[in-house]
């Protein structure tokens, strides 16, 4: 027996296994900092949405210039980086990619301390090299120049312009942002919690940076997005993807995109995010897709009266707006950075050792016996 109180739960589910003031993530809302996300998705960039996450409030107007124009600094990669985003071989997933060239941009460090000020700069590092990191493959992989980063751009409108050499437009720079802000936090998920491990033990910032990194690459978290994309494509027509889906779930298939361990009645994500699936299909020509989208999403209602996460509708959004399906959960990284540094900054600053006790389900106590007697 546990020489303290057992309290198992498989997964942890519905285990307080901390508390923060970064974000709330209940049935009826999610707010970050006691703003809901419809407000910030609504109103906020993801700049002024990072800075109140990492800071704990929303910037003036002079603090918001003074982030972004610090994003604007880190932009540039170092010429290190590049030579190693160059050499990782072309089939090498984008998570991959992303977990090393970090690690690799990590030595390159501008800060120094672990004052709140350097915890929070590392942060402002790390969500501006990210996105360049993400631009410069994809062009690398397509045979294309790169990009140098344009300052004064917004942070969605910069990889835009990086990852495609054009100006982006009005609405898919508004959508982007709108994803980054959705993205950005979401309590103790299994990245966020890996992040906070890593930082209890009182090792560095990019340490718990590419712990979440490994961890979301995972479809029963973030991997979803690219995941679901995939589903969708491979279907001709809507009674096609009612039929497979049916087929599916009926075996015990999981549909990727769908459910999740604390939104039982839906995730407020998706359904901001998917009002913006019928406009860019409209504006795509290609409605076949939106009706594939629904068929899929009416079945596992139909069948398990299971819900959409944020990844099922950001997928197809992430598709109308030409994005390849290697960048969907990267991008994801880019706007979770935000969550994952608060949360690291939070566990620095009020640490205790994360480590809990196991329940014991192996063999009794036994004598060792020599080889030659086995
Ligand atoms: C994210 O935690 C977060 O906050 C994560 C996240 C964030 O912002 O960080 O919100 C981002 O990770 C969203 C989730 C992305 N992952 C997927 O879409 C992958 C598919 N989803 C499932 O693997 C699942 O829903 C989880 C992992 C998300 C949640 O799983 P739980 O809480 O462990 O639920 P469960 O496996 O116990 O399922 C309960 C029942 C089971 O059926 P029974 O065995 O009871 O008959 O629901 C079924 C499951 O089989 N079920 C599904 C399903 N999800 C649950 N059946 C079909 N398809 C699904 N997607």
């Amino acid at each position: 027996m546990a020489e303290s109180a057992e309290l198992y739960r498989p997964g942890l589910e519905g285990i307080v296994a901390g508390e923060t003031s970064v974000s709330t993530v209940l049935q009826d809302s999610l707010a970050y900092r006691g703003y809901t996300i419809e407000d910030l998705a609504e109103h906020a960039s993801f700049e002024e949405t990072a800075y109140l996450l990492l800071r704990g409030e929303l910037p003036s107007a002079s603090q918001l210039a003074a982030f972004r124009s610090e994003l604007d600094r880190h932009r540039p990669l170092n010429p290190h980086v590049l030579e190693v985003l160059r050499r990782i071989p072309a089939e090498t997933p984008g998570m991959d990619v992303l977990r090393t060239t970090l690690s690799m941009a990590a030595h390159f460090d501008p800060y120094r301390g672990n004052d709140l000020d350097a915890l929070v700069g590392r942060a402002t590092y790390a969500l501006a090299v990210v996105p360049g990191i993400i631009a410069a493959r994809m062009r690398l992989l397509a045979g294309q120049p790169l990009i140098e980063p344009k300052p004064g751009l917004s942070h969605a409108a910069q990889f835009l312009y990086q990852a495609f050499g054009q100006m982006p437009t009005a609405m898919n720079e508004k959508i982007l942002n709108l994803t980054f802000v959705l993205y950005a936090e979401h309590e103790f998920n299994a990245s966020t919690f890996a992040c906070r491990v890593t930082t209890s033990t009182l090792s560095d910032m990019y340490s718990a940076l590419v712990t979440g990194i490994g961890t979301l690459k995972g479809p029963l978290h973030g991997g979803a997005n690219e995941e679901s994309i995939k589903a969708i494509n491979q279907y001709k027509s809507a009674a096609e993807a009612q039929a497979a889906t049916e087929t599916q779930v009926g075996g015990g298939k999981l549909i990727m995109g769908f459910g999740h361990r604390v939104y039982k009645n839906g995730d407020h994500r998706a359904r901001i995010l998917e009002k913006y699936v019928e406009p860019l299909g409209r504006e795509r020509n290609d409605m076949n897709r939106v009706e594939i989208y629904h068929a899929i999403k009416n079945v596992v209602w139909e069948r398990k009266k299971i819900h959409m996460n944020v990844d099922y509708p950001c997928g197809l959004v992430y598709f109308f707006m030409g994005l390849p399906l290697d960048v969907y959960t990267p991008l994801f990284v880019a706007s979770r950075i935000s969550g994952w540094a608060a949360h690291a900054i939070e566990q620095f600053t009020n640490n205790r050792l994360i480590r809990p006790r196991s329940r014991y389900v192996g063999p009794e106590i036994r004598p060792y016996r020599p080889v030659g007697e086995r």
